[in-house]
Order: structure tokens, then C-alpha cells, then sequence
């Protein structure tokens, strides 16, 4: 955030930068990067309440995933990745596997980035034919690499993580979870290797 007696860059446009307004600039970039976990954990919490007709509210179905995946030894990354699934719910209500797929594009393995961005495909074989679409939709992706994966990440942890009577842990038994995985990025642009 910073106050107003912080020390800033002084340019009025970029082409007019110097080296020691970037130097100011880089100050600031590593610490606010740090925090990158807690502002996502603040978003997901958005989803707390928020029922949209299903039977548990948005943060318990993604809480549900979490912990099923969890409960059947799926590593951090995993897991983070089931919690954060639907984070775009909110956001980008028509397109919201997106948001989380860009999320966790830094820090996990193109196979978890790819289950991320494609799940709201692969989910819609358990009801687009009740919506009058094709729940064959996925078999566009017949063949790829991570298909199994992603259809395994629904049938298992997703399309299953709806049950009322669940007891998922708590948001913070991940948040350690979730601060981990985000601490270093693997790729990144602003990110030297
Ligand atoms: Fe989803
Ligand atoms: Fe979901």
C-alpha cells in the first residue's frame, strides 16, 4: 500500500524513467509480491454465503474439494489448486475457471494449470445435459496429455465436494498451504531466473 510520505518514482510517464525510479519501484515489488497469498485468500472468502441455488455455499464447495483431495494424499500444490478452482466465480462469472488458471500460472506445473483452466469443461459432463448442452464437450480434448487428470479432478474432488454433511477443514488449515506454494514463483516475466 504505502503512505503518502513513502518514497516514490518521480516520472510522468515511463519512457521518462531512470534507474533510480525503478530502483524505488523494485523496493517496493518484492514485498507486495510477498503478499500475493493473503490478497487471494481475502478473494476466495468473497465466495463466503454465496449459494447461487447449490446446496452449500461457494467457499465450502471449494473448502469440500480442498479436503477431499487432501484426504486422498494429494501434495500441496494439488490441493491448492482444488481450493482456488472456482476463485473466478465472483469475477468472471462467465469464464471463471480463467481466473484461478491465471492465478496458479507462476507457481504450479503446467499439468495443475491445465486441470485449472479446462475443469469448468470436464465439470460439465456431471449436468450440461440437464441445461440442454453437451456433456461430451471434454471429448474435444480426448487424447491430450492431462485429459485423465482433469476428468479424475472432477469425478473425484469436484463434482463430488457438494455434500452438506461433509466436514471439511477449515480455510485455515490451508492457508500455510496456500502461502507456501505462492511463496516463489516457478515462472514469471518480472521474475529473473
Ligand atoms: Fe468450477
Ligand atoms: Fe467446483
Amino acid at each position: 500500500m504505502g503512505g503518502p510520505n513513502e518514497t516514490r518514482a518521480k516520472f510522468p510517464s515511463m519512457e521518462e524513467g531512470t534507474q533510480e525510479d525503478w530502483k524505488i519501484i523494485s523496493g517496493h515489488f518484492m514485498p507486495f509480491a510477498g503478499k500475493v497469498a493473503d490478497r487471494v485468500l481475502d478473494h476466495l472468502r468473497l465466495l463466503d454465503g454465496d449459494f447461487g441455488g447449490f446446496p452449500i455455499d461457494r467457499l465450502q464447495h471449494s473448502l469440500q474439494t480442498a479436503t477431499r483431495a487432501h484426504r486422498d494424499g494429494r501434495d500441496d500444490d494439488y490441493v491448492v489448486m482444488a481450493l482456488l478452482h472456482d476463485i473466478g466465480d465472483t469475477l468472471c462469472t462467465y469464464n471463471h475457471p480463467d481466473v484461478a488458471a491465471a492465478i496458479l500460472k507462476p507457481f504450479v506445473s503446467d499439468k495443475l494449470h491445465w486441470i485449472t483452466e479446462k475443469h469448468g469443461i470436464f465439470q460439465g459432463y456431471y449436468f450440461f445435459h440437464h441445461l440442454g448442452q453437451d456433456r461430451d464437450m471434454r471429448e474435444n480434448f480426448r487424447g491430450h496429455e492431462h485429459f485423465e487428470d482433469c476428468a479424475e479432478f472432477c469425478e473425484k474432488y469436484d463434482q463430488s465436494a457438494f455434500d452438506a454433511n461433509y466436514d471439511s477443514a477449515p480455510l485455515e488449515f490451508f492457508e500455510p498451504m496456500v502461502r507456501k506454494v505462492m511463496e516463489r514463483p516457478i515462472n514469471s516475466i518480472y521474475v529473473k531466473e
